[in-house]
């Protein structure tokens, strides 16, 4: 068994390149019988830049349903809220004590926040790598599959797991690996540019039918008179349909563009109706969650005691070790 860990933020819900890019990849990975995922939403984490309780509280929310309405196994599988498992924490300061400010210091995703920052930044953005150690190495990972924005924080987290089992003179923590997809696509947004929470140009596929037409009606396209040939290459609704659509829709829908007497507007049609039955399930089920908080609830307060038992067998190790018990 390969174990897998991997944390989401809470910092918005979900939207399309979230859940093509790094939510259903990992549900695939997940499923592989030699696989065992350990997936949690990095509340914590969120606090770095999130300050409001409620807004916490409805991502959360949000990122938890978006999982479990795309299929996540959690009797399979571990999912579990970072900050209902205090273990995190707790081993966060132990390895804090263990990491030297230098290596923090040269952090690159520390050093881009504090430069886009306008006032000082708070120590939590400068230890958020330690906290992200912890949550790798409490529960013996092997396998963390991120975005290339993240290999430096698991080197550190090597690097730091490194420096505790050397300093005890033994394997106390397992070193895990980055596992990057260089494959995976970047996804366009409504103009054209990857699509981001902070670009404000994504799609969110559980807005209502109404919402969701306002959106995607507003993605970008050229100025090609209605009669004329249109090059589907170059368009975003073109891009975005392929995303989702067979390769027969796709060669259809090329076949649209390249004939003329086709407008954008029906394009646009096509990629709506499009993700309206293609995530007709997933849409259901994430309302369902979103309306029912007790089964969403459960869901998570299982998930978090199977997590806390694992975490629990790595910190009665650490505490040994450093003379707690
Ligand atoms: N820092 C990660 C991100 O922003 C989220 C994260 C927190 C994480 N803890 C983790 C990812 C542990 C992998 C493993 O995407």
């Amino acid at each position: 068994m390969a174990r897998i860990l991997t944390g989401i933020q809470s910092s918005g819900r979900p939207h399309l390149g979230n859940i093509l890019g790094a939510i259903k990849p990992a549900i695939d990975l997940s499923k592989h019988p030699d696989n065992e995922s350990f997936l949690f939403i990095a509340d914590l984490h969120s606090l770095t830049t999130i300050k409001d309780g409620s807004m916490r509280r409805e991502f959360t929310r949000a990122v938890a349903s978006t999982w479990l309405a795309f299929g996540l196994d959690t009797e399979k599988n571990t999912f579990w809220r970072q900050s209902r498992v205090a273990e995190h924490t707790e081993l966060s300061w132990h390895l804090s004590c263990f990491t030297p400010i230098p290596m923090l210091n040269n952090a690159t995703s520390f050093k881009e926040k504090s430069e886009r920052s306008s006032g000082p930044v708070n120590t939590g953005l400068f230890v958020y790598p330690v906290l992200q150690a912890a949550d790798i190495l409490l529960y013996d990972a092997e396998i963390i599959p991120v975005g290339k924005d993240q290999r430096q924080h698991i080197e550190m987290t090597r690097d730091i797991a490194s420096i505790f089992n050397r300093q005890y003179d033994d394997e106390v923590f397992v070193l895990p690996e980055a596992r990057i997809d260089n494959r995976l696509m970047t996804i366009p947004g409504i103009d054209g540019a990857k699509m981001s929470k902070s670009y404000n140009n994504y799609i969110d596929i559980f807005l209502s039918e109404n919402e969701l037409w306002k959106v995607i009606k507003k993605i970008k396209s050229d100025s090609t008179p209605l009669e004329e040939p249109k090059n589907p290459d170059t368009d975003i609704t073109f891009q975005l349909y392929s995303l989702l659509a067979s390769d027969e829709q796709i060669a259809d829908m090329r076949g649209l563009y390249e004939g003329g007497n086709f407008g954008y507007g029906t394009a646009k049609k096509a990629f709506y109706e499009l993700i309206l039955t293609l995530f007709a399930a997933e849409r259901e089920r994430f309302d369902y969650y979103m309306t029912n908080n007790d089964a969403l609830e459960a869901e998570l307060r299982a998930g978090e005691e199977k997590a806390r038992v694992v975490a629990g067998k790595t910190i009665a190790r650490v505490r040994k070790k450093l003379g707690f018990n």
